[in-house]
């Protein structure tokens, strides 16, 4: 599997990696940066396989209010595109389905994993672990739906982008995919119980092309080491029916590769490793198949794509969403902008953060980084990756 392409269904993507969902991070800014930092340049994707929106309402995609307009909005860089649906109700996620065919989808896919008490509650995400055959109903009505809706072959080839299909020139349906948890309950995982492997094997006979793995239980949510050997468990239990994506902790690239060794698994998902390290597919594919990770980026390179980010925030999402977003997004860039004093010692980047926080205007936010670049707002000490979920 190392250095393999990963194929959903009918689609060949480019890398075996793919841009995980994080609810208010993942949006059409961020994977527009990711995209580029995985593009060479000859235009040809070298990194990420597929990027996802984050989890979607598919009553509010249905009712077109704006935040869920503005969370699903794509354009022809930013292909191909899994668009995450969440809720429990089958018709309403069908007709969510076919929204997102008919905005841009190359994959669909259904949320069975978030822990969150707003989407638990009403019975979607990872309380679906608790319930599989309204889970598998909802897959099997999705499919339905998306078998109703198949994209010509001038569609297709207008999707894929740097993927391709893998019969050329078809007509033929979005693919559903699923992502989801080991299980609800520690205790069923440590004793042999965990529902993925079932419930995996049952997606693929409904039609579901391929299913992502987050290595936690929903009771661990974001905390504890995340289990190798459960993800190995579903891969082995759909026996090479579907693919399977192993996701949860791989910061640097040896990570992937670790995950894919470790539990054969056909791709790896990406979720707070590329907040902070957005190049971190193109690391992980190259160390794939040409057995080596590249140069890391320049300070320079780094500033300006964060400067890009925040130009692109306002392009698409208006001042205020920037400026917010950056003040709190720029932790995570810091943390791969740490030099070596004098002494050898790791220093961070400190006043950069705080004069970034303290900017009033992307134009000052601008300025603040010239002023790094030339030499400046250095110091405090360096705070390695910390997880996201405590914040
Ligand atoms: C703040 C936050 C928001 C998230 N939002 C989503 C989401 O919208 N959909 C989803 O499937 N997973 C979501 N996740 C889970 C991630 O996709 C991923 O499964 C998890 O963070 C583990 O992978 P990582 O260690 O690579 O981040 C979220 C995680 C965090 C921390």
């Amino acid at each position: 599997m190392i250095g393999r392409p990963l194929q959903l269904g009918p689609v060949r993507l480019a890398s075996n990696l793919l841009l995980a969902p994080i609810a208010g991070y993942c949006d059409l800014a961020f994977r527009t940066i990711v995209r580029e930092w995985s593009t060479d340049a000859a235009g040809v994707g070298v990194g990420v396989g597929l990027a996802c929106t984050d989890l979607l309402s598919p009553q509010g995609l249905l009712r077109g209010t704006a935040t869920s307009l503005d969370l699903a909005a794509t354009n022809d860089f930013d292909k191909p595109v899994g668009m995450q649906l969440y809720g429990s109700d089958p018709e309403i996620m069908a007709q969510g389905a076919r929204w997102a065919v008919e905005h841009g989808a190359t994959i669909v896919d259904i949320n069975m994993g978030c822990p969150v008490d707003k989407v638990t509650k009403k019975d979607g995400g990872s309380k679906l672990l608790t319930d599989l055959s309204r889970a598998v109903g909802i897959a099997k009505r999705v499919v339905q739906e998306l078998e109703r809706c198949p994209l010509s072959a001038q569609e297709w080839q207008r999707r894929v982008g740097n993927s391709s299909l893998v019969v050329p020139g078809v007509t033929c349906p979005v693919p559903l995919t699923c992502k989801m948890r080991l299980c609800w309950y520690d205790a069923d995982y440590h004793a042999g119980n965990a529902c993925s492997p079932h419930l995996a094997r049952m997606l693929a006979d409904v039609g579901v092309v391929g299913v992502t793995v987050h290595g936690r239980t929903t009771e661990m949510k974001f905390a504890g080491e995340v289990q190798l050997p459960g993800i190995a468990r579903v891969v082995e239990a759909v026996n090479g029916a579907i693919p399977i994506i192993g996701n949860g902790d791989v910061r640097e690239p040896e990570d992937a590769v670790h995950m894919i060794r470790e539990t054969g698994c056909a791709g790896v998902m990406i979720g707070r490793g590329a907040l902070s390290t957005p190049w971190i597919f193109r690391d992980a594919w190259a160390l794939q198949v040409a057995g080596r990770v590249p140069a890391k980026p320049t300070e320079r390179a780094i500033i300006e794509s964060v400067r890009r980010y925040l130009q692109l925030m306002v392009q698409y999402r208006g001042t205020h969403y920037a400026m917010v977003q950056i003040r709190r997004r720029m932790t995570w860039f810091a943390k791969r902008l740490m030099t070596v004093d004098g002494r050898g010692r790791l220093v961070g980047v400190k006043p950069l953060k705080e004069a970034v926080r303290n900017a009033q205007t992307p134009e000052e936010v601008s300025a603040v980084f010239d002023q790094f670049l030339a030499g400046g707002l250095r110091g405090g000490a360096y705070e390695p990756d910390q997880a996201l979920a405590e914040s």
